[in-house]
C-alpha cells in the first residue's frame, strides 16, 4: 500500500488542467449496457473507479476498451451475464447503478447490494422504489437484488421524497427503453445529471428538463451508440482551488465549467483569495495574509457541495476566526476532523455541525485517510503544514483523483508517493 508524503509550506504556483468528472463518468460507462452499438467516451478520468465499473461491465460482456488516453470505448454487443456480483459491486457503491439499465435492455437483472460506507449508511431504497414504480418486480435475496420485468418497463409518474443524485441518474438509465412517458419530480439537477441526458440524447433518447427539478422522458424502443465528452471535474476544480486559497500562491486551472461551482467561488473571495474567472478557467491568488473564517452548509446542487466540505474544512482550520460548517448530506461526513486535529487543527464535532477555531499554524503528522475527500482535505492540510506530512491509505485517493500528486508537484508542491512502511 502507498502513502503520500508532504513537506509542507510551499505556496503553490502554475496551472493544473482539470479531468474528466469521476461522478459522471462511472455513470456514463453504465451506458453502455443500453445499446449493442458502441458508446465512446472522451475526457474520461483514469481512476480507481472508473476501472472497477469497467471490471464490472466487462463481467456483463461488454468489451471495454480502456486504452492509454482519456478515451474509452465500450461496447455491449450481447450481454453474457445480467448479474452483478458482491466483489465486484463492495467495492463501489454507484456500480449499483447497473441494475436499471439491466432491467431496461434484459428484462431481469441480480445485482448486489451496496455495502455501507464509511460517510454513512446511504440506502438505495429511492433507487429501488423508482424501478418498482416503472413496473420492475422486486425481491431481495441473500444480500442480492433480483429483479424481473419479464414485458418491459412501463413509463410512470415518481416524485422523490427527497433529492438523491444516484437515485435519479439511476431511474433515468432505466426508464429510457420504457414504454411511454415517464415524469420524474424532485430530481437532483447536478451538471453530472445534465451530462449524463446529453449522452442518452445523443443515442436517440427523448429527455426534456434535465438540470431541473422535473424531468419528462419518453420512452424509446432502442438506443444507437455515441461518442462523448465526459463533463470537467467539478469537485477536482473545486479541491485544488481550495488547496490554492489555503497555500497562498497563484494557480491557474484549465478544462473547467467555472458555472458548475457557483456555490464555491465568493466562499473562496470571502476567505480572502482573489478570484478571476471565464467560462472554462479560474485563477485563484492569495498572498500571505489571514484567510477569513466562512460558514458553510451543504446542499444539493446548486448549493454548496458535500464533496467539497472537508477541503473548505481544512482552509478553515486557519482562519483568523470561528467558522460553522454543516453537513446536511450525509450524516458521517467528518471523518477528517479528528485527523486535522492531529495536525494541530482546533475543531470541534456536535452532530452535523463543526466548529472550526482557526489556529496560527498546521504542524506535520502522520495521518490516515478516511474517504475519497476526506483525503483531499488532508493533502491541503500537508501542503501548508510546516513539517511533513504522511497519508496514509491514500487508495482512497486514487479513486477520484487523477495524477494528484503530479498536478500538485507541477504547481511547486512537494509530493511524493512511496510504499508504506
Ligand atoms: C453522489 O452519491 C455522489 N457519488 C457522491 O460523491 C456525492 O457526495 C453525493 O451524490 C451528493 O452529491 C456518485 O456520484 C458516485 P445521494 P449518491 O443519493 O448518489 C440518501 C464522492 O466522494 N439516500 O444524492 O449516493 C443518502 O444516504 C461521492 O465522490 C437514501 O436515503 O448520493 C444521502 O444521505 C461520495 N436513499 C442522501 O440521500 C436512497 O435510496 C443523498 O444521497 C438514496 C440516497
Amino acid at each position: 500500500m502507498d502513502k503520500i508524503v508532504i513537506r509542507g509550506g510551499t505556496p503553490l504556483f502554475g496551472d493544473i488542467a482539470i479531468s474528466g468528472a469521476k461522478n459522471s463518468a462511472i455513470k456514463l460507462m453504465a451506458v453502455s449496457i443500453l445499446t449493442s452499438e458502441p458508446v465512446t467516451l472522451t475526457n474520461m478520468p483514469r481512476l480507481r473507479d472508473t476501472r472497477f465499473m469497467g471490471q464490472l461491465l466487462a463481467h456483463m460482456g461488454i468489451d471495454v476498451k480502456d486504452g492509454t488516453g482519456a478515451v474509452m470505448r465500450l461496447h455491449g454487443k450481447k450481454l453474457t451475464s445480467t448479474t452483478a456480483p458482491y466483489d465486484l459491486v463492495r467495492k463501489m457503491r454507484a456500480t449499483f447503478n447497473v441494475l436499471g439499465p439491466l432491467l431496461a435492455r434484459a428484462g431481469q437483472a441480480r445485482v448486489s447490494l451496496p455495502g455501507g460506507c464509511a460517510i454513512g449508511a446511504r440506502p438505495v431504497d429511492l433507487h429501488l422504489k423508482a424501478l418498482e414504480a416503472l413496473g420492475a418486480e422486486i425481491t431481495l435475496d441473500a444480500g442480492y437484488v433480483d429483479a424481473k420485468a419479464p414485458k418491459g418497463l412501463t413509463g410512470a409518474e415518481i416524485t422523490f421524497p427527497f433529492i438523491s443524485v444516484g437515485a435519479t441518474e439511476h431511474t433515468l438509465l432505466a426508464c429510457v427503453l420504457a414504454k411511454g412517458i415517464t415524469v420524474l419530480n424532485n430530481c437532483a439537477r447536478e451538471p453530472e445529471i445534465i451530462d449524463l441526458a446529453n449522452c442518452l440524447i445523443a443515442m436517440g433518447a427523448k429527455i426534456e428538463g434535465a438540470g431541473r427539478s422535473q424531468i419528462t422522458v419518453t420512452g424509446v424502443s432502442s438506443l444507437s451508440g455515441a461518442q462523448h465528452s465526459v463533463v470537467p471535474d467539478r469537485i477536482e476544480a473545486g479541491t485544488y482551488a481550495l488547496a490554492a486559497a489555503t497555500t497562498g500562491g497563484a494557480v491557474r486551472l484549465t478544462n473547467i465549467r467555472s458555472d458548475h461551482l457557483g456555490s464555491l467561488w465568493p466562499l473562496i473571495a470571502q476567505a480572502g483569495a482573489k478570484v478571476s474567472l471565464d467560462e472554462t478557467t479560474v485563477l485563484i491568488e492569495r498572498d500571505s495574509g489571514p484567510l477569513k473564517p466562512v460558514d458553510i452548509d451543504t446542499q444539493a446542487y446548486p448549493g454548496f457541495p458535500t464533496d467539497l466540505q472537508a477541503q473548505f474544512m481544512a482552509m478553515m482550520t486557519l482562519a483568523d476566526g470561528v467558522s460553522i460548517i454543516r453537513e446536511n448530506i450525509f450524516e458521517n461526513r467528518f471523518m477528517h476532523c479528528p485527523e486535522l486535529t492531529r495536525m494541530g487543527a482546533d475543531i470541534t464535532v456536535t452532530g452535523r455541525e463543526a466548529i472550526v477555531r482557526g489556529v496560527k499554524e498546521l504542524k506535520g503528522a502522520q495521518v490516515m485517510a478516511t474517504d475519497l475527500r476526506a483525503s483531499a482535505s488532508l493533502i491541503s492540510a500537508g501542503l501548508v503544514a510546516k513539517g511533513t506530512t504522511h497519508i496514509g491509505r491514500v487508495y482512497h485517493l486514487d479513486r477520484g483523483f487523477e495524477n494528484i500528486e503530479i498536478k500538485l508537484s507541477q504547481c511547486g508542491a512537494q509530493i511524493q508517493r512511496m510504499p508504506e512502511d
